[in-house]
């Protein structure tokens, strides 16, 4: 077989907060200590997985009663693994992009560019109030961002940055050590016409709550589209929790059972919480802005993604995500170090298979 032209990537949510990825008393052999983390990092890279993405989380919400820090659990996955490039969640308001822009910087020297950032713009206003963060409206949020993004740019290129936003300022300031090459890429989370400006804008990346293929594909050319008139280029990685199980009604049985023992209070906090995302936003459009209960049981509507199935409806449902537009496929498990191995094993060879045979296809038609 031969190796396809432009494979999508994987990454898996690192389960750095205590209670796995969907709000259920469903068993979980998933756990958040850094040894079950190490493991599964090393599984991971040796699965096909490029990248791991890490959570923050300031206080308990919603199941997650214990949150590892996000730079500091990214650099320890780091020290465990070889090839895998580890991205580490940045909240703007508790960072300053100084101090952001200097830890990355280290960690990218210490581990020949294996880090990566995620900038979130924060929807949980209890976490806010709770650390003593003020908290601003929704676009305000995204363009203190975007301000975030710029900076970190700037001091990670210029020798001598300077910059005077209405959230920053830097003057003159050089920063040693730089990054070495591959610079840091930097991600975003959020769905809102702000979010996919700034995409649009000033990241290499844009992560996306999960969805049908249709909806991904209206987001993708609403931002691309954009991305082209401002002469930047980004990729999209859309979320999906799989379950992927020997023949479909198994996997469509653990689907009902995780929302069948969901923990309808938690459920319902993190449902008013999340009306701070895309709901607040001018448009009210955005992430969760049209979740039901079922999807709000996995974080970010990752059912709604349809990874559910045996690893050939899998295979084929990436496939379709991949034509719609996703760059990247960013994954949740119920039994993390049991799953990443099933799905390198059985559902990513399936996916390269299906590029090969459509890059031949389309040699055939040239
Ligand atoms: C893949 C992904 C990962 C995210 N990770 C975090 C996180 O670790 N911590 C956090 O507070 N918010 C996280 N978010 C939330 C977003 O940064 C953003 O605040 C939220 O999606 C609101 O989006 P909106 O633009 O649609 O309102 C994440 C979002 C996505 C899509």
């Amino acid at each position: 077989m031969s190796t396809p032209s432009n494979p999508i990537k994987f990454a898996y949510w690192v389960p750095n907060v205590s209670g796995g990825l969907v709000i259920s008393n469903i068993e979980q052999r998933t756990s958040w200590d850094i040894n079950y983390n190490r493991k599964l990092a090393q599984i991971a890279e040796a699965s096909g997985f490029e990248y791991a993405l890490t959570q923050i989380r300031f206080t308990a919400g919603y199941g997650a009663d214990n949150q590892h820090e996000s730079v500091a659990f990214s650099h320890a996955l780091l020290a465990a693994t070889t090839s895998l490039k580890v991205i580490a969640a940045l909240l703007p308001g508790p960072w300053t992009p100084v101090l952001a822009a200097k830890q990355i910087a280290t960690i990218n020297n210490l581990t020949s560019g294996r880090i990566a950032v995620n900038v979130v713009s924060g929807w949980f206003r209890g976490e806010f109030q709770a650390i003593g963060e003020p908290w601003l409206d929704h676009d305000e949020r995204y363009r203190r961002s975007e301000e975030f993004i710029r900076s970190l740019r700037g001091i990670w290129t210029e020798d001598s940055f300077t910059f005077a936003g209405d959230f920053y300022r830097f003057r003159d300031y050089s920063m040693k050590p730089k990054p070495i090459d591959p610079q840091p890429e930097i991600f975003q989370g959020g769905s809102s016409r702000a979010a996919r400006d700034m995409a649009a804008r000033v990241s290499d990346w844009y992560f996306t709550n999960g969805n049908t293929p249709e909806e991904i594909r209206k987001q993708v050319d609403d931002i691309q589209a954009k991305a082209e008139a401002n002469n930047h280029s980004v990729k999209i990685g859309v979320n999906a929790f799989a379950i992927a199980r020997e023949t479909e009604e198994e996997a469509k049985a653990v689907l009902d059972e995780i929302i069948a023992k969901a923990n309808p209070e938690a459920v319902q906090g993190f449902a008013d919480q999340v009306k701070n995302a895309g709901k607040a936003s001018p448009e009210g459009e955005g992430n969760w802005a049209k979740s039901s209960f079922a999807d709000l049981v996995q974080y970010n509507d990752g059912f709604r993604s349809n990874l559910i199935g045996t690893p050939e409806q899998i295979a084929e449902r990436i496939i379709g995500l991949k034509d719609a537009g996703a760059d990247l496929i960013l994954l949740g498990f119920l039994h993390f170090q049991e799953e990443v191995e099933f799905f390198g094993k059985h559902v990513i060879p399936l996916v390269r298979k299906l590029e090969a045979e459509r890059d031949s296809t389309l040699i055939a038609a040239e």
